[in-house]
């Protein structure tokens, strides 16, 4: 596939996916969006991809949705496309994702890093939700899960002002999982990624699918759908190997099976 603002690479079984369009703080134009879910939906597919890194430029992480394109839109022209909802096919992404998130995380920005599994944030990094400004609002589940990671009170006093936070901010209402200095944050998301490729891929992949239950259910059915998946971990190959090789004092040899 030729990309004209995503570079890829791998290394071994981690999937790093850089939104590379400087000229305009990578402002997430429609091309953008699907460039990104379209890599998603390849390492999804790749068995050969374990877990996936998601990062920007030094200077900005994203810069939210691109106002240029979305100036002229119409309410019925949004209703027809149905406007932003392919961005939300980044959240269905079934490998864990990481945002690495260097400078400003703004908007639609801070938007897909909150739909990643994990953010790790650069120490000058900037997170916020500044669209009011713009008079409109968050589109693309700003709204909710800003208020599920940081609260009500915060979330609401960051979408109303448009004001930014700190990465040290961030940190301590629990939006993002480390702080690191800005010139690691790639390294360090890269190798948490591959400390998650190296145990059993489907084993992953179960986890997180139980975690975002935790978030669309009751704690009863929450805990019932774990139940359920726990007990079906003892159909594959790497659940007998992980347990066989504790109990023979070696390391496992998963098989992503
Ligand atoms: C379009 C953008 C842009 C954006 C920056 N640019 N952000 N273009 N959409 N969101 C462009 C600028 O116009 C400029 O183009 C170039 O990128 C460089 O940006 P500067 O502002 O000159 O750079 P800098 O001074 O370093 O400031 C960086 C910045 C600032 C802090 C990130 O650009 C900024 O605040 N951007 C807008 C943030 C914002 O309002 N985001 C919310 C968007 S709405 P030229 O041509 O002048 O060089 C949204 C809705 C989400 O996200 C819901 C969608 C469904």
């Amino acid at each position: 596939t030729k990309y004209q603002f995503i570079d890829v690479k791998k290394e071994e079984k981690v999937s790093i996916i850089t939104m590379n369009r400087p000229k305009a703080s990578n402002a997430l134009c429609d091309r953008l969006i699907h460039e990104i879910v379209t890599q998603l939906k390849k390492c999804d597919r790749n068995p050969e991809t374990n877990a996936i890194v998601l990062t920007g430029l030094h200077k900005v992480f994203a810069a939210g949705a691109d106002v240029k394109e979305m100036e002229p839109r119409t309410f019925q022209g949004n209703f027809s496309t149905n406007f932003s909802s392919e961005w939300d096919e980044i959240a269905k992404t079934r490998k864990p994702l990481i945002a690495a998130v260097n400078g400003f995380a703004l908007g639609g920005g801070c938007e897909i890093a909150m739909m990643c599994d994990i953010i790790i944030a650069g120490e000058n990094s900037k997170f916020g939700h500044p669209e009011i400004k713009l008079g409109t609002f968050s589109g693309a589940g700003g709204t909710q899960r800003l208020t599920r990671a940081v609260g009500k009170a915060k979330a609401m006093e960051m979408l109303l002002t448009g004001e930014l936070i700190s990465a040290r901010e961030a940190w301590q209402s629990g939006l993002v999982s480390r702080i690191v200095p800005d010139h690691d944050v790639v390294d360090i998301a890269i190798k948490i990624a591959a400390k998650i490729a190296a145990n059993s891929q489907p084993m992953a992949m179960m986890a997180k699918e139980c975690i975002n239950q935790a978030y669309e259910s009751t704690l009863q059915e929450g805990l019932e759908f774990e139940r359920r998946m726990f007990q079906s971990t003892f159909a594959f190959y790497d659940r007998e190997e992980g347990m066989k090789s504790f109990i023979n004092k070696r390391d496992p040899e998963f098989k992503d099976a």
